[in-house]
């Protein structure tokens, strides 16, 4: 898998994975598609592949992650890349340095793959435009988190065998969250119904811009629902309270034991972590026979190794 058809150079031909908003169905479908394949190379015994050998990927998170720092260190190394973890407490930032000069010293050090996470919406891009390296969006303030979208996709597409024309249902926190915004991109383009849930503050009818239906009423679109989708109240960008109490909150909108029969027994439940267990969804629910949330973990790998591959074998610095 280490050399790129024609195929391949007519689907993707980008340096940087910076949103999904950006991104067509065409090329997303390609990453999912090539994520098969990695995917298949993660069930056989020796799961290395070398392509993206003699490369070196510099995995730089300015704001904490377990997920998503660990599986692009792991897809790193499955694809036979050397890795570099740098956060923000061990960098020259707590200096002063500013973003863009810690970036070039890492590119002076022949960085070919730039994984960045920020609090800044805009962070990624910003360097994307200065870097000749790739730069890939783990997460980037409230705005976008491309791979999380894509193995979003990846599960429900693996588990539904289709996303075109399923109602996804996406409740919680959707103004602070940069997971909504991926997947609200990536499933209106690959044909998915989406509907927003949670209280008018934090799901405002602005979103309806975007193409998605709004409601503040979960019991009403839970029945329908083929896909829910459950947020994290993202405290740490909230400068303001934006509903009376978190113990209101679940009542009014958390998946628990009794609001989970109203779904269908195929629905899928969705959530890309951490989870904050008894507030936006019940433990009992959480680990349950509908819930794909382990899932979603384990597709990562296979989403991120391809979104490497594929974006790594554009760079040229
Ligand atoms: N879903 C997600 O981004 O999790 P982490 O913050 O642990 O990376």
């Amino acid at each position: 898998m280490n050399v790129r058809s024609p195929d391949m150079n007519r689907r993707w031909n980008r340096k940087d994975l910076l949103g999904l908003r950006e991104l067509s169905a065409d090329e997303i479908n390609f990453i999912l598609e090539t994520a098969d394949a990695f995917k298949q190379v993660g069930t056989r015994e020796i799961k290395k592949v070398p392509a993206l050998r003699g490369k070196t990927l510099v995995n730089f998170f300015v704001e904490p992650s377990t997920r998503t720092r660990t599986s692009f260190e792991l897809a790193a190394s499955r694809l036979s890349a050397d890795v570099i973890n740098i956060s923000a407490s061990t960098s020259s930032l707590t200096k002063g340095e500013t973003l863009k000069d810690t970036a070039k010293v890492l590119e002076a050090n022949h960085a070919d793959i730039i994984v960045l996470r920020h609090s800044s919406a805009g962070a990624p891009q910003f360097l994307a435009q200065r870097l000749k390296s790739s730069v890939i969006n783990a997460g980037d303030g409230a705005h976008e988190h491309p791979t999380q979208g894509l193995l979003d996709l990846y599960t429900i597409r693996e588990k539904r065998e289709k996303i075109d024309n399923l109602n996804v249902v996406i409740v919680g926190d959707i103004l602070f969250s940069r997971v909504a915004r991926s997947n609200i991109f990536g499933l209106l383009k690959l044909g998915a119904r989406v509907t927003l849930v949670g209280p008018s503050t934090l799901a405002p009818r602005e979103f309806e811009k975007l193409g998605v239906s709004i409601s503040h009423k979960i019991d009403n679109v839970l029945p329908d629902a083929d896909v829910v989708n459950l947020l994290r109240i993202q405290h740490e960008r909230q400068r303001k309270e934006y509903f009376p109490s978190i113990g209101e909150y679940t009542q009014l909108f958390g998946l628990t034991k009794e609001r989970a029969k109203l779904l269908k027994p195929d629905c899928l439940i969705m959530h890309p972590g951490p989870i904050n267990r008894g507030v936006e969804i019940d433990s009992e629910v959480a680990d349950g026979l509908q819930s794909v949330i382990l899932d979603q973990v384990t597709n990562g790998l296979a989403v991120r190794m391809a979104v490497l591959y594929l974006c790594g074998g554009i760079a040229t610095p």
